[in-house]
């Protein structure tokens, strides 16, 4: 037996089939909800059930990181146990023009760390690729699974794509597919993916956050501010383990001098013992809580692990009056497998 699954104040109503998460049954139906994951550990799929029952145990690791509020439900994970009424952070109909699967040809790769790689993609002659600053990609492995990746390079500048990739022992594409990966190698990709993208329709002050490579989409949306002569005040946090895992010095010194409003701020959890770094040290919530007795007037982008984005959350929303609207973020997952 299938529940009618409405959402909330539209006349748009589908299907789900037994067993069938919330999010899987919108998919199938033609609307894009946000996701990423669909492991119920990024919370990006987060939203409320305000009339009918689920399957009860199917929350995932994203309400215990605190990604979620206490009434919110991941639609990944939700599975309808009667006729429901959801409302979803965003939904829209997916437009089948909109999203393309492209050949991308490798064109370089770095080393920019010893865990991390930057891969640059060209896409084919007289191909674009479409997405707004912040939005991911998939890349389409041959064994028919997907591994996503935020584009780092801004959307102007859309004759190719940049990744940066974090190597996850075991990782079907970071440890398996991209050490064997060289130069004019073809990958498949689909994009644009993901609602974290930078909203321009306000002039309140940003504060991006990044854990490791969850610098890659912050790098896109500055390059994007930069481009559109943005002149809103950022604040940049960029945090890791150690000094290596702020693995790309050049753009931030770029932006230092083309953008006279950006504050920038490196922070270091574990600062090597000789003394070499000099800079901040901690953890992320813990600076912006420390610089930022109100970010009630502010909007925050945060990109890295779903614990730091939990954390991030409650540092922001609970006790320095963010509301919970302007906190934007997007919770990299683990793809080791
Ligand atoms: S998509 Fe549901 S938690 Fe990640």
């Amino acid at each position: 037996m299938s529940f009618r699954i409405r959402l909330h104040e539209s006349e748009v109503a589908f299907e789900g089939d037994p067993g069938e998460s919330v999010l899987d049954a919108a998919l199938r139906a033609g609307i894009e909800l946000p996701y990423s994951c669909r492991k119920g550990v990024c919370g990006n799929c987060r939203g409320h059930v305000l009339e009918g029952s689920l399957v009860p145990g199917t929350e995932g690791g994203a309400r215990e990181a605190g990604i979620c509020d206490a009434n919110e439900h991941l639609l990944c994970r939700a599975r309808p146990a009667s006729d429901l009424t959801v409302r979803p952070r965003h939904w829209q109909q997916i437009d089948p023009a909109a999203r393309k699967t492209l050949q991308a040809k490798v064109f370089k790769i770095t080393q920019a760390s010893p865990d991390v790689t930057v891969l640059q993609l060209r896409l084919p002659a007289g191909v674009r690729a479409k997405f707004k600053a912040g939005q991911y990609l998939q890349v389409l492995l041959p064994d028919g699974t997907r591994r996503p990746y935020s584009m780092a390079n801004a959307p102007h500048d859309n004759d190719n794509l940049q990744l940066h990739v974090r190597r996850e022992p075991g990782g079907r594409f970071s440890d398996g597919l991209l050490p064997t990966l060289k130069t004019g190698d073809l990958l498949a990709v689909e994009l644009p993916h993901g609602d974290f993208w930078l909203r321009e329709d306000s002039d309140r002050p940003l504060l991006l956050v990044a854990g490791g490579t969850g610098f890659a989409p912050v790098k896109s949306i500055l390059d994007h501010i930069v481009r559109q002569r943005i002149t809103r005040p950022v604040t940049l946090y960029w945090g890791g383990r150690t000094p290596a895992d702020l693995y790309a010095p050049q753009p931030v010194e770029k932006w230092r001098t083309a953008l006279p409003h950006l504050r920038y701020e490196a922070v270091i959890s574990r600062p090597p013992e000789d003394g070499t770094w000099t800079g901040r040290t901690g953890r992320l919530p813990a600076a912006v809580l420390a610089d930022w007795p109100d970010l009630s007037g502010h909007e925050v982008y945060a990109c890295g692990a779903p614990a730091l984005i939990g954390a991030l959350r409650e540092a922001c929303v609970t006790q320095r009056g963010l509301p919970a609207d302007r906190f934007f973020s997007d919770a990299f997952v683990s793809q080791a497998g």
